[in-house]
């Protein structure tokens, strides 16, 4: 028997998981670690804790799954984006990791768009405008403001490939997750040598690139014994958590579009060509489709946004022993109409990406009134992600891409009230699938096509992903919506002065 194992390095955890020729689930593991954020906008991780909680939970499986050690062929690694591993020449890591949510590098994408010859310029090179949360601007950042420790830089990896590294002694990426560091030029899929040039930066410091389900090298012996695998198992290139999810959702072809809601909500559709949105609004990077590519809008705060609900202003319920705080809430929730009576929020707790990369955005209850119960500020909480991410919808539809179906994943796609607001919210069937792991369960998949088990990630997704509940919008949810989204969306532009007059205080 052939099994495969995918690893998720995610931003509150890992999560492993071990699956059988057949696409089923055998084992699954997760470890979870912390964020350090030691000032406004700062964001940052430790990469020994995604190390840790790989060799974790990639042991748990293995166990959990009574395989032999030669029955795993090969591993897929996926992880949160963006993120930079900063290495000196003996490999050891020179500071903590910059995340895809850091906020502090605004001066270094101006930078870079001024060196680039402008915003034009810059998203003709490498299809994108500078965000502050992409990995260029962290190198940038490292340059102007950690000189010392830039001058002993010789690598920069992101996440997932840095545990490649630890793995199997590689330096290198997949398309999909190197579309964002700012650097690749998305079209031809290679490093941009132009913008190189024009940033200063040796092409040396980035890996070897590879398309998501080649193979790029095996387990170093000591780590495969240190696993319970042998030093035969392959490791293939894998990708970036969104386009691993959106593989994991069997998103491989176009007219299929999800919607996840994990830490960062993201909506995820697959282009046959290079599509742009000639406001960079949107994303456009490489899919983990061989010579795909896709677009992406990104809320950065989305479950994050009622994580952080429950965490900071439920304390009292999440401490109660016995009790699921979600399921509490949710029923709440339900309790409440759509539209929360009038009262809307806004998830820009940690800035926003899309449709206003604004990092300075703050999060906020627009409404508020002494009627208004904890009920009320969960369910405005839900709404409040679901209208985020219609924005970057309304944006997909406005460049007349196609779309069939809409497929809700993550961890957020668990609550049946969420799914129902996001049907509502976006006017549109919320179709959920038989598989809930979406990146683990994508780069698996990857893993079984680049170790020979299926033809193509096309193929592999057919024999193993299925429609298995749909979620039909409500008429009398979907008119209190449209009415509410144009009041929402007026929000950013009403508060933006304001935003910007918060964060220099
Ligand atoms: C995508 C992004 C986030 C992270 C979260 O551009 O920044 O979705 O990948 O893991």
């Amino acid at each position: 028997m052939a099994y495969t194992i995918g690893v998720d390095i995610g931003t509150s955890g890992t999560k492993s998981l071990l699956i059988d020729p057949d696409g089923n689930i055998i084992a699954e593991s997760s470890a979870s670690y912390g964020v350090s954020m030691p000032k406004p906008l700062w964001s940052e991780q430790d990469p020994e804790d995604w190390w840790n909680a790989t060799v974790k939970t990639i042991r748990a499986v293995v166990k959990q799954g009574r395989v032999k050690a030669a029955e795993v062929k090969a591993i897929g690694l996926s992880g949160q984006m963006h993120g930079s591993v900063f290495l000196d020449k003996a490999g050891k890591v020179l500071r903590p990791a910059l995340l895809w949510n850091d906020g502090r590098t605004a001066a270094e994408c101006a930078e870079i768009t001024e060196k680039a010859g402008g915003r034009d310029e810059l998203i003709r090179m490498v299809a994108n405008p500078a965000m502050t949360g992409f990995t260029a601007p962290k190198i940038l950042w490292l340059r102007n403001n950690e000189p010392k420790r830039f001058e002993k830089l010789r690598t920069v990896l992101l996440p997932k490939d840095e545990i490649r590294r630890r793995l199997t002694g590689e330096i290198a990426t997949d398309v999909s997750d190197a579309s964002g560091m700012l650097l690749l030029d998305v079209r031809h899929r290679c490093w941009s040598d132009e913008l190189l040039g024009k940033l200063q930066l040796d092409k040396s410091l980035l890996g070897t690139v590879y398309e998501s389900e080649q193979v790029t090298g095996t387990l170093r012996p000591e780590v495969a014994q240190k696993l319970g695998l042998t030093s035969a198992c392959q490791v293939v290139g894998g990708a970036g958590d969104c386009a691993a999810g959106a593989v994991g959702n069997g998103i491989v072809r176009a007219g299929v579009l999800t919607a996840s809601l994990g830490t960062s909500g993201v909506m995820f559709v697959h282009c046959d060509e290079p599509q742009y949105d000639k406001l960079g609004r949107l994303h456009t990077f490489c899919h983990a489709v061989h010579g795909k590519w896709h677009m992406m809008g990104v809320t950065l705060s989305a479950a994050g946004s009622l994580q952080w609900f429950v965490e900071k202003l439920c304390i009292e319920l999440a401490q109660r022993r016995g009790v699921d705080p979600y399921a509490e809430l949710g029923t709440e929730a339900a309790a409440v109409p759509a539209g929360s009576d009038g009262l809307l929020f806004a998830p820009y707790l940690a800035g926003e990406r899309t449709p206003h990369a604004d990092p300075n955005a703050r999060g906020c209850f627009v409404g508020l009134t002494s009627s208004h119960k904890r009920g009320h500020l969960a369910r405005a909480v839900m709404e409040g992600v679901a209208m985020s991410l219609r924005d970057s919808l309304e944006i997909i539809h406005s460049l007349g891409v196609p779309i069939r179906e809409m497929r809700l994943s993550g961890g957020g796609a668990k609550s049946n009230l969420w799914k129902q607001i996001f049907a509502d919210v976006l006017d549109q069937t919320a179709c959920t699938i038989n598989a809930e792991q979406g990146p683990a369960y994508g780069v698996a998949l990857l893993a079984a096509v680049g170790s020979g088990q299926y033809k193509s990630i096309e193929e592999a997704c057919k024999a193993t992903i299925e429609v298995i509940h749909k979620t039909p919008p409500k008429k009398v949810a979907v008119k209190k919506y449209q009415k509410l989204y144009p009041i929402y969306h007026s929000l950013y532009g009403s508060l933006q002065s304001t935003f910007q007059q918060l964060s220099e205080l």
